[in-house]
């Protein structure tokens, strides 16, 4: 398995352009399954969960093809009887559960394992689930796979639908529902939708395949359905977490580094607690227009500031950055509160930054996180995606050698990530753990 080992202590500097977004790729993909003509995304990251989603749609009989300059993928449904989706596929990513939508819309039935917890938390899909049968599903659990099936007829009817739930909106419950809804008889409306902008991007897809959908991006989305989708052209928008990464990469190391491409204004609630923590984020854009591909300066001040992050639905402060965010804060002069309200368990980087000399107490959804005067390398397994990301932050900022074990998860969401800080001045290599000695010692 492939582990980083990162020597700590250089500071970050030069320019990083954002790819196009994992979170918003993975259901534009699945909504190619709606159409027999053509999808062509542009800007699709390349990544392992890209690989798996790719993996998965031509088991269900929708081919792709690619290029890599300019970074275009090309899908098309061109055999529409499949209608599984395997549990080894579902098991490596969660995403799988987006075909659930188009499936059931375009073929009348859809056959997909349930997905099990993961590392963050439980993770339900009850509300997809609520959602399709709104529309007029059948739903039924066999053998572990959750079965749907169109009513006679064969295709969904529209319905009002209250879509939140326990922690709020749901994102791919969102996304499911939508790509069935476009292809319902008569109007769906959808209360309590999720705001995230990978949503409205699924949403300037279909309408560009023909759907008609107004209000995406806000808690309320009106879609009015069609018979038939066509074939379209689309570009991922860049990855807003992958920016905030970067950004605090960037701060860790009181580097100075340009971010390009980077949704500045998806970024706002984690730009404002940047700032209250000494990290300056500038736009060289101005105007009163939405900024979604910025150019952004990022430097800090030399000692960060204690703060305050209670992660949120969008626009709120997302739970995506709240491992990288706590890795800043560790650092920070005094005491810094953390309230995780969308996966209340969200917490198992803070065991392995404590390993690096982080001071962090953690409860019911609570982390204090006491700022310490420095980190020490150390080696340190990564349990999930963002918390990978979280722990390369922290081995940049400390002093000495860290190793992160496991970084398979961040592959999964960030596209050679130590190839692009090493560009901009990280001593950062990429090795076999079976390379390392044996008693996987860290520090200097
Ligand atoms: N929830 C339910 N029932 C449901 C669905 C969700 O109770 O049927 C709960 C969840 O347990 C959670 C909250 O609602 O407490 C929000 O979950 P949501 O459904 O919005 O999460 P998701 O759509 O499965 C996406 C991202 C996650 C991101 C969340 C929240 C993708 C592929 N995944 O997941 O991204 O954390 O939204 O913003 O878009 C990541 O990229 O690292 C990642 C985990």
């Amino acid at each position: 398995m492939d582990a980083f080992v990162i020597q700590g202590g250089k500071q970050l500097k030069g320019t990083i352009r954002v790819n196009g977004s994992k979170n918003a790729s993975l259901p534009l993909m699945a909504a190619a399954l709606l159409t027999n003509q053509p999808v062509v995304l542009e800007g699709v990251p390349a990544l392992a969960d890209i690989n798996n989603m790719k993996r998965l749609l031509s088991e269900l009989g929708c081919g792709s093809t690619e290029t890599a300059s300019p970074r275009r993928m090309t899908l098309q449904s061109k055999n529409e009887t499949a209608h599984a989706a395997r549990y080894d596929i579902v098991r490596t990513m969660r995403a799988s559960i987006c075909v659930l939508g188009p499936l059931l819309a375009r073929r009348g039935m859809a056959r997909v394992s349930m997905p099990g917890g993961c590392s963050i938390g439980d993770r339900p899909v009850d509300l997809h689930l609520k959602g399709l049968a709104a529309l007029g599903a059948e739903i039924s659990l066999e053998s572990g796979d959750i079965v749907t099936r169109a009513p006679r007829g064969g295709r969904l009817k529209g319905a009002r639908i209250f879509l939140g739930g326990a922690f709020g909106p749901t994102v791919l419950g969102t996304a499911n529902v939508m790509s069935a809804a476009v292809l319902a008889e008569g109007i769906t409306v959808i209360e309590s939708a999720a705001c995230e902008p990978e949503v409205e991007d699924l949403a300037v897809m279909l309408n560009s395949m023909g759907a008609h959908i107004t209000g995406a991006g806000t808690p309320r989305i009106v879609i009015e359905g069609v018979k038939e989708l066509h074939g379209t052209t689309h570009s991922v928008i860049p990855d807003r977490i992958e920016a905030g990464t970067y950004i605090m990469a960037a701060a860790a190391t009181n580097g100075h580094v340009t971010i390009e491409n980077c949704p500045i204004d998806d970024l706002l609630a984690a730009c404002e607690r940047l700032e209250s923590a000494g990290v300056h984020v500038r736009c060289r854009e101005e105007g009163l227009q939405r900024r979604t591909r910025a150019t952004v300066e990022v430097t800090s001040d030399r000692r960060l500031r204690s703060t305050q992050i209670t992660t949120q639905p969008h626009p709120g402060f997302p739970t995506d950055l709240q491992a990288q965010f706590m890795a800043l804060l560790t650092l920070a002069d005094g005491n810094s509160i953390i309230t995780e309200r969308i996966y209340p368990q969200r917490f198992l980087h803070a065991a392995e930054l404590t390993r690096m000399g982080a001071q962090i107490h953690h409860q019911s959804g609570t982390a204090v996180v006491s700022g310490v005067k420095e980190l020490i390398g150390a080696p340190v397994m990564a349990s999930d995606l963002r918390a990978s990301a979280s722990l390369i932050l922290a081995g940049l900022a400390a002093r000495g050698r860290t190793t992160v074990l496991r970084v398979y998860h961040l592959d999964r969401g960030y596209e050679r990530m130590e190839e692009r800080l090493k560009a901009v001045g990280a001593d950062i290599e990429r090795i076999d753990d079976k390379d390392l000695p044996q008693n996987g010692s860290g520090g200097d």
